[in-house]
């Protein structure tokens, strides 16, 4: 039987390209020693001597293959989430995103929503929360949040809906108290929330989706967080033309922060909020350039929180200010633009000049702050 040295330098880049192509993960160059380790792993599970056997196994089109598939991307998959991850993008859900989809919806009182890469469930049951507390008549709504991953064991998890403490890191103590049970130190999701929530197995990349005749489709707003973090830019845009196909026309697509930069998003209007920007689908894409709208307080608060004089003094009366962390998340949001967006208001400078000037002075006042 081979052991791990004996995985040459052209085979396991073979097997990060297959990955890429399968899944979207990119193999980063320090995950590489740990990428051979689970080779190795799955080989011995399955008793396959050699590498190359291995290789051909995921590489073919069988039953088999797909099955291990399912056990490989258990070990690639990283799975940290926990219950309404970033404040400021679920304070946007609460009071801007979901009472506008509420207020279409109005009529038909049908509401779909998609997490994408849910891992264990904490963002499909925290949305599914949101409702709950936007609508307390929400039983009369035919609401559904589907929770989809590439990943069989965190589903599992998921479907049962039992967490510990570490899972609350960010949560209101009564939204803890209104819509868990704790036994044990367990929290288990309370049953006037379960029924909302539905997960499904699937990759993202290389499943069919939108899906008709199932749930896969017509979405009103799409989730997908901490999930493109971890993929090659292909496999991004792949994915992104599945997103727009998969929402309703206006639907919503809400991103981890600079997850998007550098992709085209032609079909998608970006409406750009001081706690994140949030895209949604044209009524209809075809032949419209792609276009940024800015809500009236975010000229203000680029004007106000990205200063153009950024010589050192400015920047030293900022950062006593404790304007620092403002200018960087100003920044975040303009990474997310494609580079050649103008911004009137800033000098007519483009998102990319904007950028290389504010990362080489916040640089240049303090090395740590990117
Ligand atoms: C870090 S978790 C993010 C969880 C959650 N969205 C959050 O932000 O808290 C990333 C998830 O993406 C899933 N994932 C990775 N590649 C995927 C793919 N090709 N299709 C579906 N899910 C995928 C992983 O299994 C993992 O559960």
């Amino acid at each position: 039987m081979a052991n791990i040295d004996d995985l040459s330098t052209g085979l396991k880049q073979a097997f990060i390209q297959l990955i890429a192509k399968q899944t979207g993960i990119k193999i980063r160059e320090r995950d590489r020693d740990a990428l051979s380790e689970n080779i190795f792993l799955r080989m011995k599970a399955l008793q396959v001597a050699f590498p190359e056997d291995y290789y051909q196994l995921l590489n073919s089109k069988t039953l088999d293959s797909q099955q291990e598939w399912q056990k490989l991307v258990v070990l690639l998959t990283n799975l940290e989430s926990y219950f309404f991850r970033d404040k400021e993008q679920f304070y946007l859900l609460q009071s801007k995103i979901l009472p506008d989809i509420i207020e279409r919806k109005q009529a038909n009182k049908t509401i779909r929503i998609c997490s994408a890469g849910c891992s264990t469930g904490e963002e499909p049951y925290s949305l599914a929360i949101l409702l709950k507390e936007i609508l307390p008549n929400l039983e009369q709504w035919n609401l559904l949040v589907l929770g989809l991953d590439i990943n069989k064991e965190a589903l599992q998890k998921a479907k049962i809906g039992t967490y510990r403490a570490w899972s609350f890191r960010n949560v209101d103590k009564l939204i803890k108290q209104r819509y868990f049970q704790i036994i044990n130190d367990y929290y288990h999701i309370a049953p006037q929330i379960k029924p909302f929530v539905k997960f499904q197995i699937l990759n993202l990349v290389n499943d069919p989706f939108p899906h008709p005749s199932s749930d896969l489709q017509d979405f009103d707003l799409i989730l997908c967080r901490n999930v493109f973090i971890y993929f090659e830019p292909p496999a991004i845009a792949q994915v992104l033309d599945k997103f727009y196909h998969a929402l309703q026309p206006l639907g919503y697509l809400l991103t981890g922060h600079s997850e998007l930069y550098g992709q085209t998003l032609n079909q998608f209007q970006t409406n750009v909020f001081p706690e994140s920007l949030v895209y949604q689908r044209r009524e209809d894409s075809l032949g419209y350039p792609y276009q940024v709208s800015f809500p009236n307080n975010l000229t203000g608060y680029l004007e106000e929180n990205l200063s153009l004089d950024m010589n050192r003094t400015t920047l030293e009366r900022d950062l006593e200010k404790n304007n620092l962390k403002m200018q960087q998340s100003a920044l975040n949001l303009l990474k997310q633009l494609p580079a050649d967006t103008k911004l009137p208001k800033l000098g007519n400078l483009t998102a990319a000049e904007l950028i290389l000037q504010l990362e080489s002075s916040l640089n240049a006042i303090n090395p740590d702050s990117l």
